[in-house]
């Protein structure tokens, strides 16, 4: 299934969250200690099943790795995913724009999980200079030599917040606890080996007081339905619906604010 073809299923699902106080965390903490899903998430028809395999995730990240090489030589696909995370960051401006604005007094740290080969993320696009971006993902960053010489300006432009590239799967992220402002995540986790591990390790590195960005692409209830019995889709080892995403966000210890 190409992208094109995916897209005609989806509606984007953006939301935001904050990490809730500390006091909130004691409850969480023995789930992201053990890294396995919630009880919750198991057994119930419509919450996704279990944690999918390592060799599932391998076939969707080599998906990825061809993706990824296509689309820096691509320039329809590369102006297509810039612009789909300008829209994204613009929801979040005109809802609620103190989100965007860096702490007081000292450089803002923003984390973006899952922010692809490029290395632009949604939060390479944040105006101001005083964040400071650190980017995770599973596949190497790309060189940017094979991009078309007239998007060369554009993406030396969008590539000048400094950027710590950190080739690694979020389920781990190796960061310390409490010490981002800031994170997204953006068309990633249904791309994922355990998404419930990922928000785990979100909440955890946030500071109290954080904001998380979400953006999902979400199936309606049918075409969820459809795709779990008829489409084999190997970039998406999950599936959610908004339905999936409004429970499963709180039972990761996140308080859903728009
Ligand atoms: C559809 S791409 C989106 C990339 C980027 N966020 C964007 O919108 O351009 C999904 C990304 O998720 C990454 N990914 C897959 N599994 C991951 C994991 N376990 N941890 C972090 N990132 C992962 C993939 O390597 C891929 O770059």
């Amino acid at each position: 299934m190409t992208v094109e073809e995916f897209l005609q299923y989806v509606q984007p699902y953006y939301v935001k969250f904050a990490a809730p106080d500390l006091a909130d965390r004691g409850r969480l903490a023995p789930h992201a200690r053990s890294g396995k899903p919630r009880s919750i998430d198991k057994g119930k028809f419509f919450m996704q099943p279990k944690v999918i395999t390592e060799s599932r995730w391998k076939i969707a990240q080599n998906v990825e790795k061809n993706y990824w090489a296509r689309v820096k030589c691509d320039p329809q696909e590369y102006l297509r995913i810039i612009h789909e995370k300008y829209v994204f960051l613009n929801k979040i401006n005109s809802n609620c724009p103190e989100v965007l604005n860096p702490p007081n007094g000292r450089p803002g740290q923003a984390l973006e999980i899952g922010i692809g080969s490029l290395g632009i993320g949604v939060l390479s696009l944040l105006d101001s200079p005083s964040w400071e971006l650190t980017g995770i993902d599973p596949q190497p960053q790309i060189q940017p030599d094979g991009i078309p010489s007239h998007l060369q300006a554009l993406h030396q432009e969008l590539m000048k917040k400094p950027l710590e590239y950190i080739q690694r799967p979020a389920e781990n992220l190796g960061l310390e606890s409490s010490s981002y402002d800031l994170a997204a995540c953006y068309n990633v986790l249904d791309h994922t080996h355990n998404p419930y591990a990922i928000l785990q390790e979100i909440y955890r590195v946030l500071r109290p007081g954080g904001y998380f960005l979400l953006g999902l692409d979400a199936l309606c209830l049918l075409n969820w339905m459809r795709f779990k019995a008829f489409i084999d889709d190997p970039p998406h080892p999950y599936k959610f619906t908004p339905w999936h995403v409004e429970r499963l966000l709180p039972n990761q210890g996140f308080k859903v604010l728009i």
